[in-house]
């Protein structure tokens, strides 16, 4: 898949109080917090995004309480940071049962799931969904999810061999209806010819599996496959596996140089540039002095603590250990240089940052670069992001929520479909037909 006519969107959330935002949930503009209980709340979000012509929403997913800030996780729990953290599966059930065309596209780790399992979980939505499920294939970079399954943390690159073999073993289990293979015929009484249903035999260096497949095909066949790994050995992965990308980079320049680079891994790999879709955030108000307001308002509540512990993860060191008033580039990781420029673009205003503001901003957005304004502002900005990226499109967050994705749907998705780079309607009914296209 690589550049269309139109842009794609994608709305990224976790099943959890908040999406990117440090208390966000407390803000009182946001419902979220009470509604994520509820499986009409994420019924009437489908409905909105499915109105808005957007692609799919996706679920990221860390199934486990960041420990790595202060060395426990009183931080997550103490500020609701990306915890609790609920399953999303359920969810791509229950907001594909209340649409017709809206994609779901749901996280599942190589690490702590047997393959043949998840084929089965997956290939279930996807065959009740009518095909318009994806699969954000990760490795599980996070210790704490590693100690709550009771499996070590696997080296970097080894995780991802783990997933190339993970990978191995489900498209084996796709692939295993031959022609004529399900007549499913009430005459004869015959549901499948077993010799038309290849059993796999798989005897790995990481897993073990002797299956015919549990579940039928759906109409796209298989999920399709997103991908966000960035090191070396994620883009190899990627390119091999992945049918759209999802990243995040700080700002355009940063986008630009992102897409190029993936896009020379895939041609050297033998295949086409694949899409990508930029992580961003937007700030929504009626004029640009709400959206400004409603942007400090959520800045101004972010305690230092919750940004600090988003910070340690990117910065590879535990930030409570930092003077939050030193310059970013000065704390001595290899990350906080690149990390600091990067951040220095966001603020735009050339200043050296510190280890407080870093931190604010990764409480705020997580690295998301932010499109703040009225809608016509916001969807010039978003424009000029898709036209000068590159990218296939965005897998957008909003701070709060429902309203925000509300007012994005009613105010700037006609913007975009004005100027014809939003789809008025779907191309077709699968999630792989709309991605596509
Ligand atoms: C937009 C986006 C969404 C991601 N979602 C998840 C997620 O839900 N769960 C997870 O464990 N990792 C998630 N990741 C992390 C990636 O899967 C990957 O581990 C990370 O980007 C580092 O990849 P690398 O080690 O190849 O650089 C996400 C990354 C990006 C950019």
């Amino acid at each position: 898949m690589t550049r269309s006519s139109q842009m794609h969107m994608v709305h990224m959330f976790f099943h959890s109080p908040i999406t990117h935002t440090a208390l966000s949930w407390a803000n009182e503009d946001d419902g979220h917090l009470a509604g994520m209980a509820s499986f009409a709340y994420w019924q009437d979000i489908a409905r909105t995004l499915e109105r808005g012509r957007f692609d799919a929403a996706f679920f990221a997913d860390t199934p486990a309480a960041s420990d790595q800030y202060r060395g426990s996780s009183d931080t997550p729990l103490k500020h609701g940071v990306v915890w609790p953290t609920h399953d999303p599966f359920p969810l791509a059930a229950v907001m594909t049962a209340a649409t017709q065309h809206l994609g779901i596209g749901v996280t599942l780790s190589v690490t702590g799931n047997p393959p043949y399992l998840a084929h089965r979980r997956l290939s279930t939505l996807d065959y009740l969904s009518g095909g318009r499920i994806g699969w954000n294939i990760v490795t599980g970079h996070m210790q704490a999810e590693h100690k709550a399954i009771g499996q070590g943390l696997v080296p970097h690159d080894e995780r991802y061999d783990m997933a190339d073999e993970f990978m191995e073993i489900c498209y084996a289990l796709w692939d295993a209806y031959g022609e004529g293979a399900l007549p499913m015929d009430k005459v004869s009484g015959v549901m499948a010819v077993p010799d038309r249903v290849k059993r796999l035999v798989h005897h790995g260096k990481y897993f073990q599996c002797e299956a015919v497949p549990a579940t039928l095909p759906s109409p796209q066949g298989r999920p399709v496959i997103f991908q966000a790994g960035s090191s070396g050995r994620g883009m190899e992965f990627a390119v091999k596996h992945a049918e759209a990308i999802f990243a995040i980079q700080p700002h355009l320049a940063a986008m630009k140089r992102f897409r190029e680079k993936f896009d020379k891994v895939a041609v050297e790999a033998g295949r086409d540039p694949i899409g990508i879709l930029f992580g961003l955030q937007y700030v929504l108000g009626s004029t640009e002095a709400e959206a400004n307001q409603r942007l400090s308002d959520l800045k101004e509540r972010i305690p230092l603590d919750a940004g600090l512990s988003r910070l340690s993860a990117p910065l590879g060191v535990d930030c409570s250990t930092l003077d939050p008033d030193q310059p970013l580039e000065d704390v001595p990781t290899q990350a906080s240089r690149g990390m600091a420029e990067a951040l220095s673009q966001m603020a735009g205003d050339g200043r050296k940052i510190t280890v407080r503001d870093a931190a604010i901003q990764m409480g705020l957005s997580v690295g998301l670069p932010q499109v703040v304004g009225s809608p016509e502002q916001v969807a010039d900005q978003i424009e000029t992001y898709w036209r000068e990226s590159g990218g296939l499109g965005f897998n957008l967050s909003a701070p709060t929520k429902p309203g925000m994705i509300t007012e994005f749907v009613d105010h700037v998705v006609p913007i975009l479909q004005k100027r014809g780079i939003v789809r008025t309607d779907y191309e077709g009914t699968t999630l792989r037909d709309n991605i596509t296209a």
